[in-house]
């Protein structure tokens, strides 16, 4: 069989490499296209190295632009490439804006889809992910959900109980094939950042640094609990883009870095005292690490993390926030209990359902 994989920003890297090796393994035709969605060496590039996943045979490089601008110039430059290729099944990834333009191209063509991370569901129609969530899983052919509560979403919403397969989580097979890598890694970091003990921080949703309003209380936070503990902030270009002055008057214990690469960014996530973050991805990753997150978000689409992981739903309650936050770096937080099917075999369950 041949399939198609589209992947277009940082998030999707992680979660393509592990099915494409299933798939690999299993000796199909495979074609990767890269939408340029992310094109920035340390968004895209190093994981393409980091994760053995081989270059893309075709770049669509359709760059930033407006929701609209982005999702229509995928649409338009995917289309041709998808026709010419002719794949059996082309496989969509996450909640980017990639993931939706190419599941409506295929839908359109007749060409059968197949979602990676079907299901997830914020019930938070202001967050962009969240749009591109519920159309690519009412276009989809296959839906392969990372947790139960994803299949549950999907009978909600009306989606044949046959075309949902619940496999676990892709992300977790990435994490859990590099995380010796990562090891090996760690003293060398260490070294470089000085670190001891230290708190970690990502922030890049539009509802925490679109706004001043938003982000500066959320920065001047930040700032006062990094005296109690440094904290290591790799900057997200959206980010840095619109708060360069302000994140280089921060404190230096508030420690503004470039974005990281995968097997840097996992050790810290090991190795943190405590993450806060507003990334879907994080969330889980530190649930699998036991490592405690405070998620800078209202809602979550991964509910999984918090009830049965080390995630809390922080919002922009600072007193919340300030309470977690001495309980992880005294030791006190939540322990998570293990989430089924995230067992690093996630994508050979997907190799096997589609190869069916
Ligand atoms: C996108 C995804 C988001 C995901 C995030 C991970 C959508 C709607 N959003 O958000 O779900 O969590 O990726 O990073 O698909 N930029 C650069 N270099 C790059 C890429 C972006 O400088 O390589 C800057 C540009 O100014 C761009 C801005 O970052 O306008 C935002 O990029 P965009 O791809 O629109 O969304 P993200 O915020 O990265």
């Amino acid at each position: 069989m041949k399939f198609l994989h589209v992947v277009g920003a940082r998030p999707n890297f992680m979660k393509a490499a592990p099915v494409y090796r299933a798939l690999a393994g299993r000796g199909h035709e495979q074609v990767l296209v890269h939408t340029g969605q992310h094109y920035d060496a340390l968004m895209s590039d190093v994981f393409f190295k980091t994760l053995e996943i081989p270059n893309p045979d075709e770049s669509l490089n359709v760059g930033s632009g407006s929701h609209a601008q982005q999702t229509a110039s995928i649409m338009s430059r995917f289309e041709p490439v998808v026709l010419a290729r002719q794949p059996d099944v082309v496989l969509v990834y996450g909640d980017v804006n990639s993931t939706v333009a190419a599941a409506l191209v295929c839908s359109k063509l007749g060409i059968r889809v197949a979602h990676v991370e079907a299901g997830l569901r914020s019930r938070d129609r202001s967050m962009p992910e969240e749009i591109n969530r519920l159309v690519t899983d009412q276009l989809s052919d296959m839906l392969f959900t990372p947790s139960v509560d994803g299949d549950e979403n999907l009978a909600r919403e009306g989606i044949q109980e046959a075309k949902v397969f619940l496999v676990g989580n892709v992300m977790i097979d990435t994490l859990i094939r590099f995380l010796p890598s990562a090891d090996e890694r760690y003293a060398k970091l260490k070294s470089e950042l000085s670190l001891d003990s230290f708190g970690l921080v990502t922030l890049h949703r539009p509802s925490n640094v679109d706004d001043e309003a938003s982000f500066l209380p959320m920065l001047a936070v930040l700032d006062e609990l990094s005296h109690e503990i440094p904290l290591i902030f790799p900057v997200h270009p959206r980010t840095r883009q619109k708060w360069a002055s302000h994140l280089e008057r921060c404190n230096p214990n508030l420690r503004t870095i470039e974005p990281l690469g995968y097997l840097e960014f996992l050790a810290l996530q090991k190795n943190a005292k405590v993450v806060v973050t507003d990334s879907g991805g994080i969330q889980e990753e530190t649930t699998y690490l036991g490592t405690p997150c405070l998620t800078l978000r209202e809602n979550t689409e991964r509910p999984i993390t918090v009830t049965l992981g080390t995630n809390v739903l922080i919002g922009r309650d600072w007193v919340l926030l300030r309470k977690h936050f001495h309980e992880a770096i005294n030791g006190g937080h939540k322990v998570a209990g293990g989430i089924p099917l995230w067992d690093g075999k996630a994508s050979e369950r997907i190799a096997d359902i589609l190869a069916k």
